[in-house]
């Protein structure tokens, strides 16, 4: 089903904007931030893909951040919802037929590292899709043989680095690693991620990169990790924690993207 896009241009009376952000589990704060913010519930656009997950709260936000005009999705649906890896497609082609150019997407995510410790955020410079997933399975145009080799932007990452100097906190890169989830993993797994080269582990934002460069958007990435993966310390891992926690880490990931935004 695709998205009804006269409706959702009636709604946006003629707004417009470059860049798009999704944003991930306890990331939403960044919307009471948008300036000029017209709020779209996602149950008001027919055909709009709906997340259940609580955190995730369903609204398309229209506006402007740091001055830029954005467009902001403030929940995603997952694959481990309906077992559809390209249930966000809908949304992603009607960002593209309304003139978005560049996707900022957002996460929040599992460590696999000492060094990378909950409350940092981290800019994906590349990813392992380690689901056997593929959004792009049952195209059939040429095109879903899309290129991976840069599927996050090293100019827009350049910009996100620059941004992250300026306000003043640091940004990490590393490899986020897709696992369909909604269990977290097992210790043994995280060891294997950790052996892959896997920096952060996390449940969604693999699929979106794909979708978005099969149709030609720009995609940048970042996680924010809520946790240790599972076995690098005593606790059990619970969603409640990553609610609780990605708040710390998205008030830096907001900071940072203020600034990044007006470079992009
Ligand atoms: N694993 C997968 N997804 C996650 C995690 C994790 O440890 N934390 C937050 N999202």
């Amino acid at each position: 089903m695709s998205v009804d896009l006269n409706l959702l241009k009636d709604r946006l009376g003629g707004r417009s904007a470059r860049i798009a952000m999704i944003l991930g589990s306890g990331l939403g704060g960044l919307v009471d931030e948008v300036e000029d913010a017209l709020r779209i519930p996602y149950g008001d656009i027919p055909g709009f893909p709906r997340s259940g997950v609580s955190g995730h709260s369903g609204e398309f936000v229209s506006g402007r951040l740091a001055g830029v005009p954005v467009i902001i999705l403030s929940g995603r649906i997952h694959f481990y919802e309906q077992g559809d890896a390209a249930a966000m497609r809908p949304a992603l082609e009607a960002l593209k037929a309304l003139g978005v150019e560049i996707l900022v997407l957002t996460n929040a995510a599992g460590s696999t590292r000492q060094n990378l410790s909950p409350g940092s955020v981290l800019l994906i410079d590349d990813h392992i899709n380690y689901s056997g997933l593929n959004p792009l399975i049952g195209e059939t145009s040429d095109a879903r043989f899309t290129g991976m080799t840069e599927a996050y932007d090293a100019g827009l990452r350049a910009h996100m680095r620059a941004a992250a100097e300026q306000a003043d906190v640091p940004l990490p890169g590393g490899v986020y690693m897709w696992f369909s989830g909604p269990s977290f993993e097992t210790p043994a797994e995280v060891r294997m991620a950790r052996l892959l080269g896997a920096d952060a582990l996390g449940m969604s934002t693999v699929p979106e990169t794909i979708l978005a460069r099969f149709l030609g958007l720009k995609v940048v990435a970042a996680s924010v990790v809520t946790n240790y993966g599972a076995g690098m310390t005593g606790a059990e891992l619970s969603h409640a924690e990553t609610k609780d926690v990605a708040p710390q880490g998205g008030a830096i990931l907001a900071r940072i993207l203020k600034a990044a935004l007006p470079r992009f």
